[in-house]
């Protein structure tokens, strides 16, 4: 059995995530959606880990080979401790690369037993990561097919304190 890990701190879920995690698991018997707590990310993350969970349990609850766990320990660690062999991440841009490259190399020289691929996003979510969806949100514009509705009811409620 083949388990894939896509790794990311998903703050929040995007439907460009969604688009990788879906064609991820097409591909792997079982895949597992692994959620950093991040407490250090630009001043912290806008929604906890649990909440963070919760919205990509309900967006993938149609994919019955995905799962979804929080971590809090290096990647490749994680990653052996559920025996997951492959590293998915999502690409957009050649702005991405750089980083990726990066998390790549080390990631792989802290354990060779763990690949890491990447799938292209699709040109409709080039543009989109969840610190634009944020600042969308923050001046009251619309994230509504950016994000989950279930994500966009959130983060109108937690940037604009309405509904
Ligand atoms: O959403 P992101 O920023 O692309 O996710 C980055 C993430 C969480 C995958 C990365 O920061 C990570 O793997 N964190 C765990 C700590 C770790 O293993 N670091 C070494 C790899 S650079």
């Amino acid at each position: 059995m083949k388990r894939g890990m896509c790794p990311g701190t998903f703050d929040p879920v995007t439907s460009g995530h969604l688009d990788i995690i879906e064609r991820a698991a097409a591909l792997f018997d079982d895949l597992v959606v692994a959620v950093a707590l991040s407490p250090d990310k630009g001043g912290g993350p806008l929604f906890s880990v649990e909440e963070r969970c919760a919205f990509i349990e309900s967006a993938t609850a149609h994919l019955p080979n995905v799962s979804v766990r929080a971590f809090d320990t290096l990647l490749v660690e994680f990653a052996s401790q559920v025996g997951a062999s492959v590293i998915i991440k999502g690409l957009r841009a050649v702005t991405d690369f750089e980083r990726e490259f990066q998390m790549a190399q080390l990631n792989y020289r802290l354990s060779t037993d763990i690949e890491t691929m990447f799938i292209m996003a699709i040109p409709e979510y080039m543009y989109l990561s969840s610190s634009a969806v944020k600042e969308i949100a923050r001046h009251a514009g619309p994230t509504r097919g950016l994000v989950p509705d279930e994500v966009h009811d959130a983060l109108v409620e937690r940037l604009t304190g309405s509904r």
